[in-house]
């Protein structure tokens, strides 16, 4: 199959409502989209990532109003996070209606919604006036894709269409959270941070992996975001014998020499980075990434969750 890569959102709608898939832009990473209702073409987006078949999808949104075909019901904790974070880099995980294809949440009771903030992304899901199926546009186990070209790369030939869009500003999946318990609980760390959402819920406590991984969060046991590279995690100050001719992410300048290196400016250009970094690394042929650890608070909590995840 040829993949058509266009700026038309009518071109791309229009392949979503013919049950084709589009990899599209939102603020955190590219996604993988497909008609929520149409189950057939649901299931070709695992064939296209080559995505584990028990790791349910993300439905994204433009309008509130779509919730009711896609949750039994918004209770109270969803609802006010909605009016806070809505739109924006934040799932909710609710209980499904029986509309919702058993591929989409992997034969959960349970269904993740978000409403992307990202402008093309709005615009794109309007067009489709259908809620949209999506993972991060990535084969699955590499890193999410932040650039078009980085979609193109990982499915050139295995999807209909790309919708090309800037670079995504913010560069980590979205927060996730489980709405259907009494306290609401983080599954995975995003810009929206803990500390944030504490002010408002005081009781939101972080997922841990010792409970129940399987009906919790199911892409939680699966490995994530590694690049083919090795990743060390490494304080501010580099010592002991590195491997010469490698790589560096961090904030801070090492002393060291090394092949590729990324110096960013805070934890949010860090985040934005990462991922593509990883990338350009496996293009030169990287075998080591050294990358700087950051304090485990607000954005960093997010961002020192991929690195951990990829230096697994
Ligand atoms: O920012 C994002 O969330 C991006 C963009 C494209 O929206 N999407 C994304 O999708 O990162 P994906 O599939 O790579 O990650 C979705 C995560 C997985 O860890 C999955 O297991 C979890 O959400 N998830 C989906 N449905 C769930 C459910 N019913 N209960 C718990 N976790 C769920
Ligand atoms: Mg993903």
């Amino acid at each position: 199959m040829e993949t058509k890569v266009t700026t038309s959102i009518k071109e791309a709608a229009d392949v979503i409502r013919g049950g084709g898939l589009v990899a599209f832009p939102t603020e955190t990473v590219y996604g993988l989209g497909a008609n929520t209702f149409d189950e057939a073409a649901v299931s070709k987006i695992f064939v296209a990532k080559m995505r584990p078949a028990d790791n349910p999808l993300i439905i994204h949104i433009f309008d509130v109003a779509e919730l009711s075909e896609l949750v039994k019901e918004v209770n109270s904790t969803a609802r006010s996070l909605i009016e806070k974070y809505f739109p924006g880099p934040l799932t909710i995980v609710l209980e499904a209606s029986d509309k919702v294809p058993d591929n989409v949440t992997a034969g959960l009771r349970t269904v993740a919604v978000r409403m992307p903030g990202n402008p093309v992304a709005r615009d794109f899901l309007k067009e489709c006036g259908v809620p949209v199926a999506a993972p991060s546009a990535n084969l699955s186990g590499r890193p999410s894709p932040t650039t078009w070209e980085a979609v193109l790369e990982d499915m050139n030939g295995r999807i209909e269409c790309i919708l090309r869009g800037d670079p995504t500003e913010i560069g980590l999946e979205s927060t996730v959270i489980d709405c259907t318990g009494e306290v609401p609980i983080l599954l995975r760390p995003g810009a929206i941070s803990l500390d944030q959402l504490r002010y408002t819920y005081p009781a939101m406590r972080a997922f841990e992996l010792s409970e129940n991984i399987t009906s919790r969060s199911p892409g939680m046991r699966h490995t994530h975001y590694s690049p083919r590279a090795k990743v060390m995690l490494v304080g501010s100050d580099i010592t002991g014998d590195l491997v010469p001719g490698q790589a560096y992410i961090g904030i801070d300048i090492p002393e060291q020499v090394f092949r590729l290196a990324r110096i960013c400016n805070d934890v949010a250009g860090y985040g934005r980075e990462l991922f593509e970094f990883f990338r350009e690394c496996d293009r030169a042929g990287i075998e080591i990434i050294y990358c700087q650890t950051v304090p485990e608070e607000g954005f960093g909590r997010a961002l020192m969750d991929r690195l951990r995840r990829a230096a697994e």
